[in-house]
């Protein structure tokens, strides 16, 4: 259970319940929720396999993996990059993760209210010292565990509140389901229309498939690396892919049709421009919740459930940051204290550009205009090139290695200790067969991002 419960644990975080309902929004709703689910089982599952048994064949850190299975050449680069994705990627992560923890402190000390008014997560997100505070309690609690290897402890709750955050999760979509309009919402995330389809549906379908399984950044190598040979990866890496995407559907179940309870005119896509969807949406649910129930108990509700999603992203956080710390105790030789210290002073310093990109400061919010002349803010800059681009890439590069460096052959060895009868079987040459298949698959995706993205070209 071990492996299971860290690797989900890593997996079910912020992608889940921020990130999926919001670019299901922007991006047109079901279509984007068929495209996603395909690519989670045919493209990123054989890559969460092969990271997992690239980690465990050599139970090293992504660079000295990388190093180990194919020695004096430039293949440990893919490592680097995956630990530079990591601390980029937990620089912006920390400080989301931070207005989570803000949103649950507002709401258990009274002020759901206020949250669910009218701009309040602008100004919520523009002011720097409260978020500078919230940030800080994240990153020193994820340094705490990092450091203080009080991990079995993280796995015991993983085991009570996952399920816990499952089940608040259903609860809250049966009581939106039944709110007027909600039927329309379930429409847009349940119905497909596929001539919404377009480059950018498929490229963010892809980036937040990655980012949701915490693929791409060596992050379930270095898990990978810690689990026992007795272990089943297949079946493991299977159930983590499940577990995630259920969360992230029921987080979509939940928010989409929320969006559309809220009143006429409003529209999903306009609302999840910015990163503020769920900020927005989540109270309103619970205010609306609290002329049932009292202010007091949706109150209560508010703050419990906000604490359930701090504690999801607490459990990615620490992925997020034992990538890094795990490279530089083996390959630099530093004791494990400072160098979670050094890694995690590092990505508070990043994170002070994306907590002041969300209009507290003119100079980040405003940082460079792209594809064509718009300013982006630093946390959208840094989401576009490690979450959005660079996650995918890894993907492509690990799964080239793995074809052509590693060969296939040693890949199905690795799959077949712990599960003999993979040896031979149809899904020994369904997963042999694919990760040829792969790379092509994500370098495509990748071309189509950087001409999206950074170009304003759109190939379909
Ligand atoms: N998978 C995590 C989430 O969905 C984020 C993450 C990405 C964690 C990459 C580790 C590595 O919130």
């Amino acid at each position: 259970m071990g492996f299971i419960l860290a690797a989900a644990g890593s997996a079910v975080g912020l992608g889940n319940i921020w990130g999926f309902p919001t670019y299901t929004a922007r991006n047109g709703g079901a279509a984007f929720v068929i495209i996603y689910l395909v690519l989670v089982f045919l493209v990123c599952l054989p890559v969460v396999l092969l990271e997992i048994a690239i980690g465990r064949r050599t139970q090293r850190n992504p660079v000295g993996a990388l190093k180990m299975l194919s020695p004096g050449t430039a293949w440990n680069l893919v490592g680097k990059m995956g630990v530079f994705c990591g601390i980029m990627i937990l620089s912006f992560y920390i400080v989301i993760a931070g207005w989570v923890f803000g949103y649950f402190l507002e709401s258990v000390t009274g002020g759901l209210e206020r949250l669910a008014s009218e701009g309040e997560f602008g100004r919520f997100v523009g002011s720097p010292w409260k978020n500078l505070l919230y940030m800080g309690a994240f990153m020193v609690a994820t340094l705490a565990i990092v450091v203080g290897g009080i991990k079995g402890g993280i796995e015991k709750w993983a085991r009570i509140l996952m399920p816990t955050l499952l089940v608040m999760l259903f609860a809250l979509i049966v009581y939106v389901l039944t709110r007027e309009h909600a039927l329309a919402g379930l429409r847009f995330y349940l119905v497909p229309d596929f001539s919404k389809l377009t480059a950018q549906v498929l490229n963010s379908a892809l980036s937040q498939a990655f980012f949701s399984l915490s693929l791409g950044m060596g992050a379930l190598i270095t898990y990978g690396s810690y689990m026992s040979k007795k272990e089943n990866i297949l079946s493991s890496g299977f159930i983590v892919a499940l577990v995630d995407s259920a969360i992230a559907f029921s987080a979509g179940l939940l928010i989409i049709p929320a969006i559309f309870t809220l009143g006429p005119g409003v529209e999903a896509g306009d609302l999840a421009q910015g990163p503020g969807l769920i900020f927005v949406v989540l109270p309103q649910v619970f205010m609306n919740l609290a002329g049932q129930v009292g202010y007091t108990f949706a109150s209560f509700l508010a703050s419990f459930f906000f604490l359930l999603i701090c504690f999801a992203a607490l459990t990615s956080t620490i992925s997020l940051l034992e990538v890094p710390t795990a490279y530089v105790v083996d390959e630099k030789g530093i004791r494990r204290k400072k160098a979670a210290l050094i890694t995690a002073g590092i990505v508070t310093l990043v994170g002070l550009g994306s907590l002041l990109s969300n209009g507290a400061s003119h100079f980040f919010t405003n940082f460079l205009p792209y594809p064509s002349g718009q300013w982006q803010g630093f946390m959208t800059i840094t989401g576009d090139i490690f979450f959005e681009t660079l996650l995918p890439v890894g993907g492509c590069l690990l799964s080239t290695f793995t074809a052509f460096i590693w060969k296939t052959g040693n890949f199905s060895k690795e799959i077949t200790r712990g599960f003999p009868e993979y040896a031979g079987s149809k899904l020994e040459k369904w997963f042999s067969g694919i990760v040829y298949v792969v790379p092509f698959v994500t370098f495509f995706i990748f071309i189509n991002t950087v001409l999206q993205k950074y170009f304003n070209i759109q190939l379909f």
